[in-house]
């Protein structure tokens, strides 16, 4: 089925819950359906193409063309000695994905859990959480690249993953739309549960299963990330910055308990919410917009916030971050 309607209220389609239109706004659940808008239609100069809505942030209405991908369905599609491959369409909510993978007793995607946005989303930003990537499940991705109106495939190895990163935000950005992806998820499963206590967490339930380290993870996130249904936000505003080991060193140094992990062997990957913190912005509320209170890498809208406001908050969080450690942020967030 195809919508085509202008001037479109997307509040409704980004988890800050911004009140901002697009000029119009294009949705289509069959890949035919893009190929034949596609066939009729010049693209636009401006177009974005808009998944769950759950990392971005508009700073003013969209004046342009809003593409909107919403294939459903998920489906066995493949199965060997040790996997079950699955095919979810790029509509689907993850966090749905991932509770039919369970209640399946299908591995691999449990620490994912309750993870906001679109399965659509997962590829692109490689998206992330308790020790476990999605890149560690995709076999495949599939879409239409907009400019030859060709369906393509790229494997997990052509899709150049990594943190919070892929083809998809860099040579292909804004080229592939994403239409389904295709999962490897364990018959045999075997947990990762190295992050934090996540472990022992999970022994409080009993025994170790899918179902047991979904419900830890929830209740982690639950207790640390607030809801998007009832407080707008974007999960994390900024990314872990990564930085070489010497100047890891050195901070260290200087800030004994700054949390850092080993990214490769010359980098370090440092904690934002830690640097953030440090700097006093948890729990900062200025009107509408604010610093959650229980993890600082999260920017959030309290009611009727605008987009410039969030921005603006970013950018002294940056700054204050820049001026007392040296160490620039990035945002994790699409801007628009
Ligand atoms: N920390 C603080 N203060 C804070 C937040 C964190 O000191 O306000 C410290 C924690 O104590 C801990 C360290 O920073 O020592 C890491 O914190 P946490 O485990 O909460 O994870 P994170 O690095 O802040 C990342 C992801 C999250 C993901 C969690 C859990 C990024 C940008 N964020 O956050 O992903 O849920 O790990 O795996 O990588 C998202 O991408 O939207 C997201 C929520």
């Amino acid at each position: 089925m195809i919508r085509l309607i202008d001037n479109f209220d997307l509040t409704t389609y980004n988890s800050f819950n911004l009140k901002v239109n697009t000029d119009r706004f294009f949705e289509f659940t069959e890949v035919e359906e893009l190929q034949f808008f596609l066939q009729t239609e010049k693209l636009p100069e401006k177009y974005l193409v808009l998944g769950g809505g759950s990392n971005l942030l508009f700073q003013n209405n969209f004046e342009g063309l809003l593409i909107h991908p919403n294939l459903q369905g998920v489906g066995e599609i493949n199965e060997d000695r040790n996997y079950i491959y699955l095919e979810a369409g790029c509509g689907v909510e993850w966090d749905d994905l991932v509770r039919l993978s369970v209640q399946y007793e299908l591995s691999g995607l449990e620490n994912l859990s309750l993870i906001p946005g679109n399965v659509g989303a997962a590829p692109v930003q490689n998206i992330g959480a308790y020790g476990v990537e999605a890149k560690d499940r995709i076999h495949l991705v599939r879409g239409v690249n907009l400019e030859s109106n060709e369906v393509v495939e790229f494997t997990n190895e052509e899709c150049k993953f990594g943190y919070r990163n892929s083809i998809f935000k860099n040579e292909l950005k804004n080229k592939v739309v994403v239409t389904s992806v295709v999962f490897k998820l364990d018959k045999f499963p075997e947990f990762n549960l190295e992050y934090g206590a996540l472990k022992s967490e999970v022994d409080k339930l009993g025994e170790v299963n899918t179902s047991n380290v979904r419900q830890t993870v929830i209740s982690i996130r639950e207790s640390k990330l607030p809801d998007p249904a009832k407080v707008g936000n974007a999960g994390s505003f900024f990314k872990n910055p990564i930085v070489s080991n010497d100047f890891a060193n050195r901070l260290k140094t200087t800030f004994k308990d700054l949390p850092v992990y080993a990214s490769s062997e010359e980098q370090t990957k440092l904690a934002a919410g830690w640097l953030i913190e440090k700097c006093g912005w948890k729990g900062f509320r200025e009107g509408d917009v604010g610093v959650h209170p229980n993890q600082a890498l999260v920017i959030v809208n309290y009611g009727n916030a605008k987009g410039e406001q969030l921005v603006h908050l970013s950018t002294q969080i940056k700054n204050s971050v820049f001026e007392k450690f040296g160490v620039q942020l990035d945002t994790e967030v699409n801007i628009i």
